[in-house]
Order: C-alpha cells, then structure tokens, then sequence
C-alpha cells in the first residue's frame, strides 16, 4: 500500500516538474511555474522521507534528516531573499555547487555501501547491491569457493554497471561542485581570472586520465580483485582508486573554469549546472528513484538547452567560450578607426523628445540593472502613457549577464509583461518609433554585429535601433561593454548621448517632464 502511495507521490512530482518548467518558459506563469515544481519536490521529499523502505523497514535517522532539511531551508530562504538581482548567478551557481555536491556524496555512501557488506537493519542499501557485495566478502574470504558461489557473469555485469554510475555520479558531482565553487568566486571578485600557456592541454590530459582511473577501476578492478586472493585488503586498492578519482575530479574542476573570462561565466554555470543534473539522473538510477531521475534529466536538458540558446543569441560556439578570451583582447575596430564625434543631449531637451513623441520604445540593458533603475524606467513609462505616448521595451535575448534578465529585472517594477517586445518583434517596429532610450545597454545594440566581420560580435543577432527616428543613449561614459568594443551607434547622426547614472538621470528626466 505504502509503495504504491509512494508511486503516485513520485508520479505527481516528475509532472509538477515539467509543467513548472514549462509554466517558467513564460514570464507571467514563471512564479507559478516555480511554485509548482517546489510543492512537486516538497511532496517527493516528504513520501520519501515517511513512505521509502529498504530491506522492508522505513528510513530511520530522522534526527539528522530534519536537522539537514531545516539547516538547508532555512540557509536558502534567507539567502535567496536577501540577493540582489545583480547577484542571482553567483547564486545561482553556488546552488548549483550544492548540488554537483550532494551527487558526489550519494556516490561515495553508495560506493562504500557497495564494497562493504552490511546486513544491518535500516541499511539503505537495494536487496540486489546486498546479495552482491555479499558475494564480494566471501570471494575475498576465500577464492577457492568462487567456483561454488553464485558470483556469475551477470551478477558482474551487474556489479560493474552500479559501479560505473556510481563513477558517474561521482566525477560529474565533483567537477560541478569545483567548477562551481570557481566561478561563484569569480562572479563576487574573489576569484580572479588565471591562465597559462598549455593549460587547456593539461586540461585535456587530466581529463584523460581520469576517464582511464574509472576504466581501470570499472574492469580491471573489479575482475583482478574479485577473483585473487590477496595477502592485504583488495578493498584498499579499489578504495585508493575511488578517492584518487574523486580529488582528480575536483581538480579538473577547477582547472576547467579557471581560465574562463568572468564575464563568460552565465555559459559556464548553465553548463554545470546540466552537468549537476545529469549527476543527480545517476542517484535516480542508483535509487532506482524515478523522481530524482525525472528531476535529474530535467535540469541535465534543460541546462544543456540553456547553454546552446546563450550560445546562439552570442553568435558564440561554446568552445570559443570555454577556450576563447572574449572581450579580453581589443579589435582592430577599437584601436585603429576613427569613430567621429558623438553628441550629447540635455535632460531638458531629452524630456521635451520623449513627452512628444508618438511612440517609444526603451532598450534595458546590464546598465539599467547595475543602477537598479527599473522603477524609476517604470515611473518614466507611465508618466510618458499618461501624456498620449505609446511605451514598449525592446527586450534582448542576452541583455544583461543571465538569461532573462531584463524580464526579471522588469517584473521587479511591475511592468506589465505585454509590453515587452521580443527582439524580432521590436526590430520590426523599430521604423515607426519616434524615440529609441537606451538605458544602459552597449553590446546589444551594436551595429558591427552586421557591419563588421572583424567584430568579435559579427553575426550576434542585435536590436536594430538606428532605424528609429531618433536614439538616445543613457550611459556613464564612452567606454565599452561587455564585449570591450566600440558602438559605431554611438556616433551616428540620429544618436544623442545622455550620459549619467541610470537611476540618476531617470529621476531627472521624471522632473523634467513633469514641466513640459
Ligand atoms: P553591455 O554591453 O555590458 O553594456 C552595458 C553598459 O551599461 C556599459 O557600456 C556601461 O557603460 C553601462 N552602464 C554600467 N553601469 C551603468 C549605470 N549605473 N548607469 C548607466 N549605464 C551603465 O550590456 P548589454 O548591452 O546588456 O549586453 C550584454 C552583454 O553581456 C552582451 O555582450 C552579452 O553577450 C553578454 N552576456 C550576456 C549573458 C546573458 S545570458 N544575458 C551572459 C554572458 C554574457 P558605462 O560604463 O559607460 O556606464
């Protein structure tokens, strides 16, 4: 009875999981849509927790369980409510950690549950990795019975199999949760970028010879030791092997995201973090748990998903990422071309353009969410609506550092998601605006995404605002963004700079209008 409750339970959260993931697709049932997964998981954790049972007894250690759920609760609610926008990657990625941690702990207890007999009652172990690490004892114990013991060609392979997703979980586990570690440190400025020639060399090779250490230990081992009587304790070399595997891993994390651009690092997490899913798929399978498979897999495309879309929207192959050294090295176009001159505008004179204005779209970018400004860009919205003016926001792809940014970013202030334009909708109405404000942002606007083939961002597909009548550019200087490039927009007849702080001069700009 309590097995079938079970099944249902798990049943109700892998369908919570997709339809939270697909409600997250949209921004007005995102809330929902997270809601939704929570209560799924929530709802797993708990029949987990009351209604599992190992060798026909439930979990014990209740104890320690609820002292972990309450540490780790209460842990992620307050932090989760104290993080400014700004810093939700770095949350996110040492959330991420926490996770690739958790599956590189489930193997190692699975590990040592699968080479140490253990008939005690409340042992989480399955019945079948029981029989086999039985078999496993008495092999060691004497290797004459080996001819008469049920150790067959099957129970092998089903040896080999647990063992190698185990390895699985394990390696995965510890390169996310190191790689993690790395780029939550780079994100807050503690980490700082570090590189040297023939790195991604010894990046491959200490990948090589990990892959080989989980060979060995998978067939070799496993045949070698299972079936020789040795002086010593064969279980020491295999554990040798294990705990030499897991520090290699959490070396190879490191290594891998240490010479990462900080700037690169939403690419990176996204990719660990369907890194971690995948580890988290190999506890499903262990636990022959289909939740935690379901979850696993979930996160595992989802990341991956993620990772080729950011990819994309950067015109960027994830190899250039992971090896390139974007917005580190300065164009031919930075250097050497004459840009002309740029003019400015007046907050006076910026205000009378926007409160007459027909229609007027607003670019967000990663300056308007360093300045917090969101409210006072919702405030200037509806003052500019009240006046007869039609307001939309342009919102790019990868405006800002994490997907979605802007639309989070926007969602703060309230601002009603039917007026957020998709790129290709807001390129399309670009030629029947009045005024473009650009609030902060630089990259996605560029015209040398199409202009220039030596531009590191040729081919990026960009908010083609100069076909406006009218742009008017908030920044706090001429200096470049993310990709450490000139805008030719800048410099452009049409183009006005307003130059100052988001925040600041959207204040301005509100007092101003309010006069005309
Ligand atoms: P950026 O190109 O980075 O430009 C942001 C601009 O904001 C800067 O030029 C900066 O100029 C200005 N700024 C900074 N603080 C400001 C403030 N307080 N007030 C006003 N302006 C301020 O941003 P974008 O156009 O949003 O483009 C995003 C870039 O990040 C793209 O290149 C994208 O490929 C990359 N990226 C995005 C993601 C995702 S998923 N969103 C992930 C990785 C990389 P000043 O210093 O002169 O003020």
């Amino acid at each position: 009875m309590g097995s079938s409750i079970l099944s249902i339970i798990y049943l109700i959260g892998s369908v919570t999981f997709i339809l939270g993931l697909k409600m997250l697709s949209k921004p007005d049932t995102a809330r929902k849509g997270n809601l939704v997964a929570a209560a799924g998981m929530t709802l797993a954790i708990l029949g987990t927790i009351f209604l599992y049972k190992t060798n026909g007894e439930h979990l014990h250690n209740y104890g320690w369980i609820t002292a972990g759920l309450l540490i780790g609760g209460i842990v992620g609610v307050l932090s989760a409510k104290k993080v400014k926008m700004t810093a939700m990657p770095e949350m996110v990625s040492m959330f991420n950690g926490m996770g690739g941690a958790c599956a590189a702990l489930i193997s190692i207890v699975e590990f040592n549950h699968l080479i140490h007999f253990s008939s005690q009652p409340g042992d989480v172990i399955k019945d079948g990795m029981s029989q086999l690490t039985k078999l496993l004892q008495q092999v060691i114990a004497n290797s004459s019975s080996m001819a008469n013991s049920d150790l067959n060609l099957n129970n092998i392979i089903d040896f080999r199999g647990q063992l190698t997703i185990i390895l699985l979980g394990l390696i995965i586990g510890s390169v996310s949760f190191a790689g993690s570690v790395v780029a939550w440190g780079k994100l807050s400025g503690k980490v700082k970028d570090f590189s040297f020639n023939g790195q991604h060399i010894l990046n491959l090779l200490v990948m090589a010879v990990l892959v080989i250490a989980a060979i060995v230990l998978v067939v070799i081992v496993n045949d070698r030791l299972l079936t020789t009587q040795t002086d010593g304790n064969p279980l020491l070399v295999l554990k040798l092997l294990f705990y030499s595997i897991l520090l290699l891993s959490l070396f190879y994390g490191v290594l891998f995201v240490l010479p990462i651009g900080g700037a690169d690092m939403p690419v990176v997490i996204s990719l660990l973090n369907s890194f971690t899913g995948v580890a988290a798929a190999c506890g499903g399978f262990l636990y022959d748990n289909p939740v935690m498979l379901t979850g696993g897999i979930l996160v595992g495309s989802a990341g991956t998903i993620l990772t080729i879309l950011m990819c994309k929207a950067m015109n960027r192959s994830l190899k250039n990422v992971l090896i390139g050294s974007f917005g580190g090295v300065k164009t031919a176009n930075a250097d050497n071309k004459d840009q002309g001159v740029y003019k400015e505008i007046s907050l006076n004179d910026a205000a009378v353009v926007l409160a007459y204005a027909n229609k007027v779209i607003i670019v967000p970018g990663y300056g308007l969410a360093v300045a917090q400004a969101q409210h006072a860009c919702h405030e200037l919205e509806k003052m500019l609506e009240d006046k007869g003016v039609i307001v939309k926001y342009a919102i790019h792809p990868v405006a800002g550092r994490m997907p979605g940014h802007m639309n989070v970013l926007l969602a703060e202030a309230d601002v009603p998601y039917e007026k957020l334009l998709e790129m290709e909708d807001a390129n399309a109405e670009f030629p029947t605006t009045d005024v473009v404000l650009v609030l902060g942002a630089n990259d996605v606007v560029n015209p040398a995404a199409k202009s220039d083939p030596n531009s590191p961002i040729y081919g990026m597909p960009i908010l083609e605002v100069e076909n406006a009548k009218l742009v008017i550019v908030n920044k706090r200087s001429m200096k470049p963004g993310y990709a450490g490039i000139e805008n030719d927009l800048f410099f452009q007849p049409k183009t006005s700079m307003l130059f100052g702080d988001a925040k600041q001069v959207l204040q301005h700009l509100l007092a101003e209008i309010k006069q005309v």
